[in-house]
């Protein structure tokens, strides 16, 4: 989509600046240049005190029309997908545009042959192999709302999060390699299938030659049902604003938020940031671009850069099955090789693992086919930043540092690449249609963007990728994102700004940690070490943390007749596995009596935040603690 693409920082200043004038002509601009059923009648309503917001309403259209049919008379045979397994053995597979529409169509009357209608839930439980990219496409055709998780979360997670949107119908792999391991997907989701009344049907695709158990009646092979229907498959009319995907994240307390994105908007917005922060160019057919986002479609990450805004744009988009250590940790590198991949995105966890290996690793691969690098899921520090910068880009290709959430849908602060002037780990300007707020501790907005500042990051005018509400509670959307601020939406997190207006995000400041890009909440986490039967309360918080930029720290209150030792740590750790997922094991547990709490009964965070960081020399404010001499205590022994 070259037609949308900004080619110099003063189009990007000029962009900016029409964008906050008049965002809706901005925004009309843009939606123009997709393919639409019908045009909308009115490009935004909102109101952040309810809040609602609404654009392009009015518009019809399908997603997948935009990201598959209208490739077809110029990008038909150009490569949509690039396969690249597990096993660097097994062989790559690329699919063109036309055949991807083929496989979308033919599978999307799967999914109505077995009863699936327009606004249904689907869950997917599944591998990073194309037929996870077949399937959601095919939801879109068809008008299903798909919810997709991590296929590395546990059977209990997936139970409540199927409980949640009362999906109808699953779909899994029997089992797949990630690195030398196999993973039971099936099995897993059996586990959770047992307490799932509203599912129907589950989808098997057979990954491997394992066997699999399968339930009569409700389990069925994908290829199976393939041969029952047709190929074609018409794409159903959406409205703008109809639902096009749940996704779930964590929360700082209680359970996941499903995230609601909807149809129009969300195109608009992924597709536009793809376009402008990387810079992607189809060039001729010899020196296509290749794009590689090494994210899990199971994330945000996933479906906005590696399915829909790259596919919408014409893109060619690697999807990556293993893992970057597999069968050793110069697997990233010989890939780009193999591909040869142009633009790199991927997260700073992995960028520290990595630069933590060898370097022969990385010199065995020439990687001259690199343009363009990426970063995203956690602020990058300048040690990465300059590791990816020499020893990747070889000082050749602008790194873009992406900062945006589940809840954004796309990017927001971020450097066009090549274009706007980098400043390492710092993710630079709002993209055009972003208008960013810092507030300081009284609840005012810094606005000289002229003046450094430090302070939270809130958003200040609605942008059209936003998250709707969370599904089935709109009343706790409203709490954690539009209550913080009036007429604002609070990100979470906390920003520095300079004095020329660059962006750097420092974190989160509420209860999330970001553990190798992978957010988690810590109420869900103490929720799991509680259920053991020998916890009586636990206080999770984050410490910082080489490679993966922060861990979990549990601190952890025994029954008074339990003996602490070094198996229950083991066993607390395979509950939290059990319950949320193997991420959200904490990396160290201390046994303590009790934990500091105020007189109102919470628990001091910001004081375990300090001990579990081995920073105690000032833990500031404690007089409003009920039992200051717990302190001593948990440094004391924290040591051991
Ligand atoms: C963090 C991932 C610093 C941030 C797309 C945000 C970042 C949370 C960056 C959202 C970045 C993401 N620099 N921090 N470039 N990108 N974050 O929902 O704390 O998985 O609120 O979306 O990741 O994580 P989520």
């Amino acid at each position: 989509m070259k037609e949308i693409q900004i080619k110099s920082f003063a189009e990007y200043k000029k962009a900016y600046q029409a964008s906050v004038e008049d965002p809706e002509t901005f925004w009309e601009n843009i939606a123009d240049k997709f393919q639409w059923q019908k045009k909308w009648n009115k490009t935004l309503e909102w109101d952040f005190t309810k809040p609602d917001v609404k654009w392009f309403q009015g518009g019809k259209l399908n997603i997948t029309e935009n990201c598959l049919d209208r490739h077809l008379e110029k990008l038909g045979n150009k490569t949509a997908i690039i396969w690249e397994p597990n096993d660097p053995d097994e062989e790559s597979r690329y699919i063109t545009y036309r055949q991807l529409f083929v496989k979308v169509s033919h599978f999307a009357n799967v999914l109505k042959n077995n009863g699936i209608k327009k606004g249904d839930k689907v869950c997917l439980y599944m591998p990073m192999i194309p037929e996870l990219a077949i399937a959601m496409l095919a939801c879109a055709r068809i008008g299903a709302v798909h919810s997709i998780v991590f296929a590395g979360f546990s059977s209990t997670a997936i139970a409540s999060r199927i409980n949640d949107s009362d999906c109808k119908m699953l779909i899994t792999a029997n089992q797949v390699y990630r690195g030398s391991k196999p993973v039971n997907l099936k099995e897993i989701c059996d586990e959770a299938l047992r307490s799932t009344p509203s599912i129907e049907t589950v989808i098997v695709y057979r990954r491997t030659v394992e066997h699999t158990p399968m339930l009569e009646g409700r389990d069925k092979f994908w290829f199976e049902e393939l041969e029952k229907v047709e190929r074609d498959c018409p794409a159903e009319t959406m409205d703008a604003e109809d639902m096009l995907f749940i996704l779930y994240t964590s929360g700082s307390t209680g359970k996941p938020k499903g995230m609601v994105h909807t149809t129009g908007g969300y195109m608009v917005g992924t597709t536009y940031t793809f376009a402008n922060v990387f810079q992607y160019n189809h060039g001729t057919s010899k020196e296509n671009d290749v794009y590689w986002c090494t994210a899990d479609i199971g994330w945000i990450t996933g479906h906005s850069y590696i399915i829909y805004g790259p596919l919408a744009a014409g893109a060619t988009t690697v999807m990556f099955e293993g893992v970057p250590s597999y069968p050793d940790y110069g697997r990233f590198w010989e890939i780009i090789d193999k591909l040869k991949v142009t633009h790199f995105y991927t997260a700073p966890t992995a960028i520290r693992a990595l630069a933590k290996q060898p370097i022969q690793f990385v010199e065995k691969s020439d990687l001259s086919s690199l343009k363009v690098l990426g970063s995203v899921g956690e602020p990058i520090n300048e040690e990465a930043w300059h590791w990816y910068n020499d020893m990747i880009g070889k000082g050749n290709c602008p790194i873009v540092d992406t900062w945006w959430q589940t809840e954004t849908g796309a990017i927001m602060i971020s450097p066009l690449a090549g274009i706007t002037p980098t400043r390492p780990a710092f993710a630079t300007l709002p993209l055009p249609g972003v208008q960013p707020a810092l507030i300081d501790e009284e609840g005012v907005e810094m606005e000289n963007i002229h003046e450094k500042a430090e302070g939270r990051l809130a958003i200040k005018f609605p942008w059209p990728s936003m998250a709707r509400t969370i599904y089935g509670d709109h009343q706790r959307y409203k709490e954690v994102y539009f209550s913080a601020y009036p007429n604002m939406y609070f990100t979470g997190d906390g920003a520095y700004r300079d004095a020329t207006g660059n962006y750097r995000i420092t974190g989160r400041v509420d209860d999330v940690v970001i553990v190798s890009g992978h957010n988690l909440g810590t109420a869900p986490i103490e929720n799991a070490i509680n259920e053991h039967p020998k916890v009586a309360e636990s206080a999770v918080v984050g410490f910082p943390h080489d490679i993966k930029g922060n861990a979990l720290y549990a601190y952890v209150i025994l029954y008074n007749d339990v003996e602490p030792s070094e198996v229950l740590k083991d066993e607390i750790k395979a509950e939290v596995s059990k319950i949320i997922g193997p991420i959200a094991k904490p990396d160290k547990i201390q046994f303590v009596s009790s934990l500091p709490k105020t007189r109102s009964g919470k628990i001091m965070r910001r004081i375990l935040r300090k001990i579990a960081s081995n920073d105690t020399s000032n833990l500031g404010d404690t007089s409003t603690l009920l039992n200051p001499e717990i302190i001593d205590e948990i440094i004391d022994r924290s040591l051991v």
